[in-house]
């Protein structure tokens, strides 16, 4: 009987939680039906920076189902808190306490939680209470904040300074081509389809379960543990199903903190959720200012590189990202070295937004490429080849793989750039210019440690399980496949189980480490089985599979075990648990970096890349621009499911045509707030928007990155798009545009 084909790894499997997605059988964080529960409702802070002075609440405590009204005046004592959740489960940050005192410190901050027997009576009774303040001097204008830009002396673990070889400044002085702008990119916020929102269950034993929006259900467990004095044991934590996060539900919000703080004193369950009006108040991607000195030789060979940034962040926390090392790392210039610093605004603080730091600092160095490119007179994809790194050229090290040549020729060979016409509005097509832009993008392929459990029933059915989360990027999916390749197992006899606190250890899901990470402790788990039914196979009959010395002399398909030395000689897998007995083998097992090969962290760079491409036409009269074709080439080692790999590389095009065209949050400087905290005035692309995108993916076998070879996808797509557009608007227009969002205004 030959063998069907597996649906292991490599198979481009739809979404197993597709259709649970789509009739609504999956349950996010404010769905879930807890009984007898009370609704909180977060009033805003009107002011963005000064003191509550009191409080008016007759009004609101008078309406019919309203059980109170928490602020700081009134909060539980034991609402204690600490910082120790950031040095667990690699969640960035500190945690803003809500409630905490009397002082403001940006607009929007939670300054009361109005909570009511119905969703209406409490926010009837929020817009009821009246809140008395004094005012002080704040200032949310990016430029003012430069005057106080500053390096922490504490740094964020995850920062990493930029490196100086040769002597960028000497080398630029002495550089025949010479370029000096300033590039900047506009404040954006995070706004996943799902907003923050928390049900507390109070069980009435000291135990509570919260249904959380969150990223990582074991963060927010132990910040629930640490700030409010729960054994962890007592706090179970579910976030089954993450309506997106792009890196605001990396740590624990607000929401959360509040909900649990009012179940804690009423002794009830209770549902926080934020409006979409307090999601633009709060997680933000970074205002950029950076400044870019590149050197070159006539023939376009970069003699120095030379970068300084400043990012925009809270007054009361330290957000850092990495913006000048991208350029830094990924050209072969002799000389090169960078600054970077950030500057305090009285907002919320900036935080992780997809790809952070790349996504900024790529983009726009990577414009100041494209214009080097013009001035050295060479094709803007062959100033990338001349000036190509082996190696992570500020590290010095060799990377596992990097296959972006193949993505440059690759994605070059399907957009048709050798049709490229180099000079300026060259190209057209009636009354619209034409433009083809390339841009590179460079992201870190991560690892971290994770466990997983895999259960294996007598039936032939496999549950794998880990506290992992799916946020939209195809986990239960990659996941599933990973044990249907190990244990050769039809995907509809296998459930992943995501999460839940209570399942084996995962970080949060960001970093685009998650299908690495969470692949390697699945596939761990389920070569534990596999051994463990290697062991139980003697049992079976006339013992079949004799002669077989591990799992590696076993092919693992179709139900079945047989071995790879002679595949007449095969067992089915249920045949094998009836003959030794067993109901159920279990197994949990932990990948940590340094496993099965891995090379130490420190010997070799890890990094996917790409490669993309952008056509644009711009009307001459009204210069509206349209991305008309996007060709993005990707490195990311090996891809598990080719079909969720290409949608996370297509919302990542999506956001970075955003970043390009549309997104930007606009501060009122007088009143010190964001202007456009709505979907209506805050724009990110429509269907309208989106044409032709395609996605390739270049061979790149990789068996030192991770131990399934896996670099991950989550990031990527969005790193160098921006570029891409804006180099593609220069080549259609001649217009160069530094400061991003490429809005009609600045083509005028
Ligand atoms: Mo991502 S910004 O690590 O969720």
């Amino acid at each position: 009987m030959a063998t069907q084909m597996k649906v292991g790894i490599g198979t481009p499997l739809s979404r197993v939680d597709g259709r649970d997605k789509v009739t609504g059988a999956a349950k996010y964080a404010a769905e879930y039906a807890v009984p007898d529960m009370l609704y909180g409702v977060i009033v805003s802070s009107a002011i963005a920076k000064g003191k509550i002075t009191g409080f008016d609440d007759a009004a609101a405590r008078s309406v019919p189902g309203v059980v109170e009204i928490l602020s700081h005046e009134n909060r539980p004592k034991e609402a204690w808190f600490d910082h120790s959740y950031k040095d667990e489960l690699n969640i960035p940050g500190e945690p803003f306490k809500a409630l905490h005192d009397e002082t403001i410190m940006f607009s929007g901050q939670p300054v009361a939680l109005v909570l009511a027997e119905t969703f209406e009576a409490a926010r009837y009774a929020a817009n009821l209470l009246s809140v008395q303040y004094e005012n002080e001097v704040h200032n949310i204008d990016f430029e003012k904040s430069l005057e106080e830009k500053f390096l922490p002396k504490k740094k964020r673990n995850t920062y990493h300074p930029p490196k100086t070889r040769g002597e960028p400044d000497a080398a630029f002085e002495a550089s025949a081509l010479q370029l000096s702008e300033t590039y900047h990119l506009a404040p954006e916020h995070h706004n996943p389809m799902e907003m923050h929102a928390s049900t507390v269950e109070w069980h009435g034993d000291g135990k509570i379960t919260v249904y959380d929006k969150t990223q990582g259900s074991q963060g927010v467990q132990a910040y629930i543990a640490s700030a409010f004095g729960f054994s962890k044991k007592d706090v179970r934590v579910v976030n089954a199903y993450v309506g997106g996060g792009f890196g605001s539900g990396l740590r624990p919000q607000y929401q959360v903190q509040l909900a649990v703080l009012a179940a804690k004193k009423l002794e009830r369950s209770v549902r926080v959720v934020m409006t979409r009006q307090q999601m633009f108040t709060h997680a933000h991607r970074p205002e950029c200012t950076y400044g870019i000195k590149l050197g070159a030789e006539t023939t376009g060979m970069f003699t120095s590189i030379y970068g300084d940034a400043t990012t925009s962040t809270s007054r009361f926390e330290n957000n850092m990202e990495d913006i000048v090392t991208w350029g830094i790392m990924n050209y072969a210039s002799p000389n090169a070295g960078g600054e970077y610093t950030i500057a305090p605004r009285d907002t919320y603080t900036s935080a992780d937004m997809r790809a952070p730091g790349a996504a900024t600092g790529m983009a726009l160095f990577e414009i100041a490429v494209d214009e080097m490119a013009y001035k050295a007179k060479v094709d803007p994809l062959e100033f990338r080849m001349i000036n190509y790194s082996e190696i992570d050229a500020m590290n010095e090290l060799p990377f596992t793989s990097k296959a972006l040549r193949e993505a440059y020729r690759e994605g070059a060979d399907k957009f048709g750039w050798s049709k490229r016409t180099p000079e300026p509005r060259s190209m057209t097509e009636g009354k619209e210019l034409i433009g083809w832009g390339v841009a590179t993008g460079m992201w870190d392929a991560q690892f971290s440690k994770t466990a997983a459990s895999a259960k294996l029933t007598a039936n032939g059915h496999l549950e794998v399980a880990t506290a992992a989360s799916d946020i939209g990027t195809g986990t239960y999916t990659v996941l599933t496949q990973v044990a249907a390749d190990t244990l050769g197992l039809p995907v509809d006899q296998i459930t992943a189980k995501l999460g839940d606190s209570d399942l084996p250890t995962s970080p949060v899901e960001g970093g685009s480490w998650g299908a690495a990470s969470g692949g390697a402790a699945v596939q761990l788990a389920c070569q534990a089985v596999a051994k463990k039914l290697l062991k139980a196979a003697d049992k079976v009959e006339n013992r079949p599979l004799w002669g077989a010395k591990s799992i590696e002399d076993i092919e693992f398909a179709d139900g079945h075990m047989s071995l790879k030395s002679d595949v007449t000689k095969r067992v089915s897998i249920t045949d094998v648990m009836r003959a030794a007995d067993l109901t159920v083998i279990e197994e949990e097992e932990t990948a940590s970096p340094g496993i099965s090969g891995m090379i130490s962290m420190m010997q070799k760079a890890r990094n996917t890349h790409s490669a993309v491409f952008v056509e644009v036409k711009v009307d001459e009269e009204l210069d509206v621009v349209r991305v008309t074709r996007v060709v993005n080439a990707v490195a990311a080692g090996r891809i598990i499911n080719p079909k969720t790999a290409r949608s996370q590389i297509l919302g990542g095009v999506v956001m970075g045509i955003g970043m390009a065209l549309h997104e930007e949050t606009f501060a009122d400087v007088k009143l010190g707030r964001w202007i456009n905290h709505n979907y209506a005035e805050y724009h990110v692309p429509a269907n309208a928007d989106i044409q032709d995108i395609e996605v390739i993916f270049v061979d790149e076998p990789d068996p030192e990155v991770t131990p399934l070879g896996v670099k991950g996808l989550g990031e990527i797509g969005i790193v160098g798009t921006a570029a891409a557009v804006a180099n593609a608007i220069y080549h259609a227009t001649g217009k160069r545009v530094r400061s991003l969002p490429i809005t009609i205004d600045k083509l005028l």
